[in-house]
């Protein structure tokens, strides 16, 4: 499928995160299959000021193409001039956060506050739209609350305005990410009033879900998130699962610490060991869910400084079957 003119060779994406999706992890996904990744979101106005820790969250590598910049920002022209400057990282795509929906951000009107505010997104996007040369989307939720249900207005008037695609998660902020279900029928009502492509998101976390959330919504992709920690082997799994009809591939214990110490070897290097170990260390409690010991293996890797201390760690993990 295309986003605008760029081919998505796949139906799975990565969805951005913060403080999580950074290039390893995303590298990594595309290495099991995900077709498209996402920076994590970066604040418009950070990069507008020049901020090196904004700009930094730019940097995309070769190896994971196509992929977008989400910047986030609630006034047009700042987004704009963010988007200037994001197009010196040579993004895919820039993607617009329509969804955050942690009060610092919201606080000033940016992530999900925008579907309060529907004219508002339709003007963001006309900014940025005519400030760069690539596909623009925008990642949304179901509404604010669920008095404000907004989603199939504000997919109307981003598309309106230009946006190339659209990502819904199928919550509004005030159900944040969890107990609350995903509605698959705001997703499916999306879908059917726009023609620009569109990206199912929220509590896709086996390839089972994923098949039946494209049959019932008639979505064009799916986008993973919280699936994927510690389990970067799902984009691979789906996509078996779509394409021929089973799940081909379960790790064993032995690979997925395989995989977590090349991941864990990845942050370091990009990030140096020092920032790198206590980044990894997240992902080495998502990896080390489900085994033997898990309570204790996690608590120690909570205290891990060095790469090499991870290796002792990994030489006490029982990897039998
Ligand atoms: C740790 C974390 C960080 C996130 N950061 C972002 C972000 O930077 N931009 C964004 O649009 N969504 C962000 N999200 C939301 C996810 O992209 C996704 O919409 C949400 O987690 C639902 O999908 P899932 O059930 O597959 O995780 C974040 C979610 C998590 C758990």
């Amino acid at each position: 499928m295309f986003i605008g003119n760029v081919e998505i060779k796949g139906k799975t994406a990565l969805a951005p995160m913060a403080g999580v999706a950074d290039m390893a992890f995303r590298e990594l996904c595309v290495n099991y299959g995900a077709s498209y990744v996402v920076s994590e979101m970066v604040s418009s106005k950070g990069v507008s000021y020049d901020s090196y820790k904004s700009k930094e969250l730019m940097n995309l590598s070769d190896k994971e193409r196509p992929a977008g910049v989400q910047l986030f920002g609630s006034d047009p022209d700042t987004m704009a001039k963010a988007s200037v400057i994001a197009m010196e990282y040579s993004p895919d795509i820039i993607d617009i956060n329509m969804g955050c929906p942690a009060p610092k951000i919201t606080s000033s009107g940016c992530g999900s506050a925008l579907m309060k505010n529907p004219d508002l997104c339709g003007k963001i996007v006309e900014a940025v739209k005519k400030t760069v040369n690539i596909p623009v989307t925008v990642k949304i939720r179901k509404g604010w609350d669920n008095n404000t249900v907004t989603a199939v207005e504000v997919a109307k008037i981003c598309e309106s305005a230009g946006a190339d695609a659209i990502t819904i998660h199928g919550r509004t902020r005030q159900q944040q990410y969890t107990p609350n279900t995903v509605d698959w029928d705001i997703i499916k009502a999306v879908k059917n009033s726009v023609k620009i492509p569109v990206i199912a998101n929220g509590d896709i976390t086996t390839p089972q879900i994923a098949s039946d959330i494209i049959e019932y919504t008639n979505c064009d992709m799916i986008m993973i998130g919280r699936g994927a920690l510690g389990n970067p082997w799902i984009f691979y799994q789906i996509n078996s699962w779509l394409e021929y009809g089973r799940d081909s591939f379960v790790p064993t214990k032995s690979e997925k610490i395989k995989v977590m110490l090349n991941h864990a070897k990845k942050i370091c290097d990009y990030k140096g060991e020092n920032i790198g170990m206590r980044e990894a260390r997240k992902h080495i409690a998502w990896y080390l869910k489900g085994f033997r010991g898990a309570a204790s293996l996690r608590n120690e890797s909570s205290r891990l400084e060095t790469f090499e201390q991870l290796i002792e760690l990994c030489k006490k993990i029982d990897i039998s079957e």
